[in-house]
């Protein structure tokens, strides 16, 4: 058995009253989620829309408590990190991450950032020794897959393209995935969604074949890991 976790961060829903307003990057994610699903329908799946339902920002309190050795720390300031530590468990316990984000402003959403912002963790998800040198920092998780999803309303924040040095979505969810533990990262990306083009239309249909195959890829490679799991549907799904 394998565990998804699943995080959401568009502030808008997958599915409105009005199509036009669904969250595109919020629909990719299900396309993975669904076809994964139907493969592996035994595993441990975990969700969070932090979108909508945005996690704490850290304060001057939460440093101080994740600062304070474990053993000292007062029943407030463990309560202050009860949110962090729960977040943490989920990626640790997880295989496969999928974190589906708009891109505003460049970059990810604040609720994004917030969810990182209590995951990355001294003695948690990484380690920190002056005696390393120039690199104190060490992350502590590892082994997991990672897929990110994103949409854009412009196009071109790939390397060459015409703007490559205003994405900082991409690049930044990269540099923090090493603590998740991420040692492989699919990348999935629509674009073009103010343009409303038929550009657009043939960036998210890719985006969604993208999000299907790589599920049925990792699926199938997560199954054959796990000869436990061989009473699953996955005949069916074809
Ligand atoms: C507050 C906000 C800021 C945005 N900033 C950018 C941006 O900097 N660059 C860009 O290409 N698109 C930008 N967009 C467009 C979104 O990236 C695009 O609508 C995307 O599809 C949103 O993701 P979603 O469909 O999953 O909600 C922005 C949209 C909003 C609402």
């Amino acid at each position: 058995m394998s565990t998804l976790l699943h995080i959401d961060s568009s502030v808008r829903a997958a599915s409105n009253p009005n199509p036009d307003h669904d969250s595109i990057s919020k629909n990719i994610a299900l396309r993975f989620i669904e076809t994964w699903r139907k493969n592996r329908p035994g595993d441990e799946y975990i969700y969070r829309d932090v979108g909508v339902n945005p996690p704490d920002f850290i304060t001057q309190d939460w440093i101080g408590a994740v600062f304070t050795p474990e053993e000292k720390r007062t029943p407030a300031q463990k309560e202050r990190l009860a949110l962090s530590d729960k977040l943490i468990a989920e990626v640790s316990a997880a295989d496969v991450i999928l974190i589906s984000s708009p891109m505003y402003n460049y970059g990810m959403p604040a609720q994004l950032k917030a969810w990182f912002d209590q995951i990355v963790r001294i003695n948690k998800t990484f380690d920190f020794d002056l005696a390393r040198g120039d690199y104190p920092l060490q992350p502590m998780l590892s082994g997991k897959t990672l897929i990110i999803v994103t949409s854009s309303g412009e196009y071109g924040f790939e390397k060459g393209g015409i703007r490559e040095s205003s994405g900082h979505l991409v690049p930044h969810l990269r540099t923090l995935s090493k603590y998740l533990g991420a040692d492989t990262i699919y990348e999935i990306a629509a674009e073009y969604q103010e343009f409303g083009d038929e550009r657009h239309r043939i960036s998210v249909a890719n985006a969604r074949a993208r999000a299907e195959s790589i599920a049925l890829e990792l699926s199938v490679a997560a199954r054959s890991q796990s000869p436990e799991d061989e009473t699953t549907n996955f005949q069916q799904c074809y």
